[in-house]
């Protein structure tokens, strides 16, 4: 019998100590924590994204600054916008969406967010910080795995973890912290030979390929712990993960659902990092 790893439950549970904690920090220091959300162009699913992240920032009592800018925005008025809220104190934390529409040189405009408001984790110094296992702001999808991971009880020490995907969002992040947490871990991606017989070997399985229901029961060890980073459309449009959910989860001891997964987890991070970056600079 498999258990559910119920990404809303967790949270929500989180959520309200993010609460907390935002509602001391403002006590006593007497000054608001300032989220800036940045959407170039029309990007449904980054418009839904970025409705959500605002949303969670309001249950939190975070202030969230948002700026839309037309998909014709020039990288210098992107690169403009950013500087500015680098240098606006109000601001503690700062978000680009991805993707940004084409033309737009989003390395270049990613490293103007200073280090210590890179709330999404993704600037080179975060990123080395985190292979070597040093304080920093982790990406949030990843990190907000971990912390379920943890909640659940999970033990990582000595597994065999498998990272499908090898994105520097997630996967390559994901690698780090199960490898930070002592598992031994193994990253597959598009040329990964024999993939089938590497997954079949892992203990906890992450899937962020961004290929429909790609997992398969016959890739899945019994008794593994299955997480599911992926967000498609199967063929008849329903929302599904990389993971063939009904055909995997009786072979799992632990399984996320999509949606309701590592999705909220996600956002539920980006409030904690906003939150961390805030109580940092004091
Ligand atoms: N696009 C998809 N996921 C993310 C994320 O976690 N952060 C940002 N900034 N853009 C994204």
């Amino acid at each position: 019998m498999y258990k559910l790893i119920d990404g809303k439950a967790h949270s929500r549970c989180l959520r309200e100590q993010i609460a907390d904690e935002v509602k001391e920090y403002k006590r006593s220091l007497g000054r608001d924590i300032g989220l800036a959300v940045v959407l170039v162009g029309n990007d449904g699913a980054s418009q839904v994204y970025v409705r959500n992240k605002i949303k969670a920032c309001e249950e939190v009592g975070i202030k969230s600054f948002a700026y839309y800018l037309p998909e014709t925005a020039s990288e210098q008025e992107v690169e403009e916008l950013v500087c500015e809220l680098a240098e606006n104190d109000a601001v503690h934390g700062i978000l680009v969406q991805l993707p940004l529409p084409k033309g737009l040189d989003a390395e270049k405009i990613l490293s103007l967010i200073p280090v210590d408001k890179d709330v999404d984790g993704f600037s080179e110094s975060n990123m080395g910080s985190l292979c070597m296992n040093k304080p920093c702001l982790v990406a949030c999808t990843p990190n907000g795995i971990m912390k379920m991971l943890e909640r659940e009880g999970i033990q990582l020490k000595g597994k065999n973890a498998v990272v499908v995907g090898r994105s520097n969002i997630v996967g390559k992040p994901m690698a780090m912290l199960l490898l930070n947490a002592d598992a031994t871990v193994t990253v597959c991606h598009s040329k990964t030979v024999g993939i089938k017989e590497i997954c079949s070997s892992a203990d906890i399985l992450v899937a962020a390929v961004g290929r429909a229901k790609f997992i398969t029961s016959d890739m899945v060890k019994e008794g593994a712990v299955v997480i599911d980073v992926g967000m498609n459309r199967d063929e008849d449009g329903k929302l599904c993960g990389d993971v063939d959910f009904e055909g995997v989860k009786d072979k799992c001891s632990f399984i996320t659902p999509v949606p309701g997964g590592v999705g909220p987890m996600t956002i539920t991070m980006l409030l904690y990092n906003t939150l961390i970056a805030a109580k940092r600079r004091g």
